[in-house]
């Protein structure tokens, strides 16, 4: 068993403890729970793609508490401050060029030359990042290509013991990971996307995204197209459930849906409840399949449908 603490003063103190010892901690975020390690310790950092079945080409989010510490290991063209500015702490993560002798774990970047940053805006994880006084690595808290972890117990359920303490901050209040977006030039690339909406990133870039297809710039490693998978297999844009399928719906409850994303058709609150949802009807006694309703393809709707399709492919 991996053993769980509140997310309070004892457990902060314990779980930066363990991470400046090379330990591995999961830990909430607003967007979904982290598995975070020393992000400059190889040992601590290894360690992450071992207890995940991470592939060692698939690179590392690396968190930090303020802007300035942010600085310290990338460089910021104009356009990452605006970024920064405007979405920070917050749901987006940045892929920059990395800075010299940063004492980075060259692991965090799978073999690139850029970084992926983020300051998150949770305030337990801020803590947590401030005693630790290190860049945290931390992928989402969950077995390589499954669903992740918006609740302690889903982390607890995907990952095994290799792992030294679970921090439960109770769920998470955006539900989807962050976007990852490219800001190493003048006009921002899309990489994934996640809790901030294209449509305020380009507000305020002030042009549209482009998307890794458009450029040369390689596309986010972690990007495959089986991934946030659960174990039933996925039926998307269904109008009913077929036999022996749970129904997932969104909007207009109806009496032969199993659970609703969202009966307001709010797509702030389906992100929120999209992978606890998943998480609770991925039961093979009870269910052969799972069902979803069409979402609409706009704000959070872009990454819940980029969560489905990945989660409808089979691996
Ligand atoms: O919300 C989140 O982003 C969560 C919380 C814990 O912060 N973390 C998370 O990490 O989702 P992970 O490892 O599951 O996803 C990170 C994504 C992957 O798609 C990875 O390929 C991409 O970011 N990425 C990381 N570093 C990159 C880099 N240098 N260049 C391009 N893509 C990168
Ligand atoms: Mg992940």
């Amino acid at each position: 068993m991996i053993p769980i603490t509140p997310l309070e003063q004892a457990g902060l103190d314990r779980a930066a403890r363990l991470l400046r010892n090379g330990g591995l901690v999961a830990f909430p975020t607003e967007t979904v729970y982290g598995l975070g390690a020393d992000a400059t310790d190889d040992r601590a950092v290894a360690r992450i793609f071992e207890a995940k079945g991470r592939p060692t080409f698939n690179p590392l989010i690396v968190h930090l508490p303020t802007l300035s510490e942010v600085e310290k290991t990338v460089a910021m063209p104009p356009l990452a401050y605006r970024l920064a500015d405007a979405f920070w702490p917050g749901a987006l993560t940045l892929v920059l060029n990395r800075k010299q002798r940063t004492g980075l774990s060259r692991l965090v970047s799978a073999g690139l030359e850029t970084v992926a940053v983020r300051v998150p805006a949770h305030g337990g994880a801020r803590d947590l990042l401030r005693l630790v006084g290190r860049p945290v690595a931390a992928p989402s808290a969950n077995t390589s290509g499954r669903l992740s972890p918006t609740e302690a117990r889903h982390v607890a359920d995907s990952l095994a013991d290799n792992i030294d303490l679970i921090l439960d901050g109770g769920p998470c209040r955006v539900g989807l990971e962050s976007t990852v977006v490219d800001a190493t030039g003048d006009v921002p690339i899309l990489l994934r996307p996640g809790g901030v909406p294209s449509e305020a990133l380009e507000a305020i870039a002030g042009t549209p995204l482009a998307t890794a297809g458009d450029t040369d710039a390689p596309a986010s490693p972690g990007m495959l197209a089986s991934h946030y998978a659960p174990g039933l297999p996925i039926r998307l844009d269904a109008t009913d459930a077929g036999s022996g399928e749970a129904l997932l719906g969104f909007g207009n409850p109806t009496n032969n849906e199993t659970a609703n994303l969202s009966p307001a058709g709010d797509l702030v609150e389906a992100a929120a409840n999209l992978f606890r949802l998943l998480h609770d009807l991925d039961d093979p006694a009870r269910y052969r399949g799972i069902a979803v309703v069409p979402i609409p393809e706009m704000g959070l709707g872009r990454a819940i449908n980029d969560r489905l399709r990945r989660a409808a492919t089979p691996a």
